[in-house]
Parts: structure tokens; sequence; C-alpha cells
């Protein structure tokens, strides 16, 4: 089982970036939990950050054919890409979303989730579990 991890913008500054909102942990902290679940659960995973829409929908068509999964966090551009919303049709690979933060209890700017029309399920508010939580889900899912 393969699966594409995808990390949209400012997701590279966790750490630095609110502590109060997304915690203290640095990205790589991330990444690390990432490629840990993976391994202990026999997934081959590729990790990706952008900061640019363009290049994660470009990342998600390359998918296509590769991928069984993919787990996204799209960041701000889950509020605002139709085009994301668009890619993950088009390869139609199982998705789930994943938000660090509570979104449902934040600004009313955050309450539209476009990617989140495309994805099979979606956790937020549990932090960085919510990524383990994303990929076991979704193993248990594919494994059926
Ligand atoms: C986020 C929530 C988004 O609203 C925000 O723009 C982010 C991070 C989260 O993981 O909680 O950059 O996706």
């Amino acid at each position: 089982m393969t699966f594409l991890i995808i990390n949209g913008p400012n997701i590279n500054m966790l750490g630095i970036r609110e502590p109060s909102v997304y915690g203290a942990q640095n990205f790589d902290a991330l990444q690390q939990l990432i490629r840990d679940t993976c391994a202990e659960n026999g997934i081959d995973c590729e990790l990706f950050q952008s900061n640019h829409e363009g290049a994660i929908v470009d990342k998600i068509q390359e998918a296509y054919g590769k991928a069984d999964g993919i787990v996204i966090n799209p960041a701000a551009y889950t509020h605002t890409s139709i085009a994301i919303l668009d890619a993950l049709k088009a390869v139609s690979i199982p998705a789930v979303e994943v938000h660090i933060s509570d979104v449902k209890n934040r600004e009313d700017f955050r309450q539209i989730s476009y990617a989140g029309m495309a994805c099979i399920k979606t956790y937020m508010g549990l932090g960085f579990d919510g990524y383990r939580q994303a990929i076991l889900y979704l193993k248990d899912y594919l494994s059926k």
C-alpha cells in the first residue's frame, strides 16, 4: 500500500507559527510521526509539502496510478481551492482530510472546505494525532 501525504502552505512553519493554535512541535516532528506510523503499518509513503497551489495540483495528478490513498492537509487552500478539489476528484484516489486545529470552532472564512468535498473522512482538532488516525483509517478502508 502506498500513500501520498500532502501538506499545504505554512505547515512547514510549525513550531514557529502560532504555537497556541498549532502546538510547539515542528514540521520535522510531524514528518517523523507520519513516517513512523506508515512504517509500523507496512505502508510506503511519500511526503510532500508546498506553499504553492499549482504544485499541489501537479502532485495529486502525478499520484494517479501510483498512490493507493492520499492524506491531505491543504491548509489555507482548504477554504479557497476548487483546483485542489477538482484534482482530487480527477484522480479518484481515496483521500482523507486533516486539520491540526479545530477549524470548526475558528473564523467564519474557515468554515468551508472545498478539498473536504472530495474526501471520505476529515480529522480536525486532534493536533498531529489527526495524521496518525487518518493513515489508520485509510489503511482500514482500503483493506476492506
Ligand atoms: C489548518 C487550518 C487552516 O484553516 C489554516 O489555514 C492552516 C492550517 C490546520 O491544520 O489546522 O494553515 O489546515
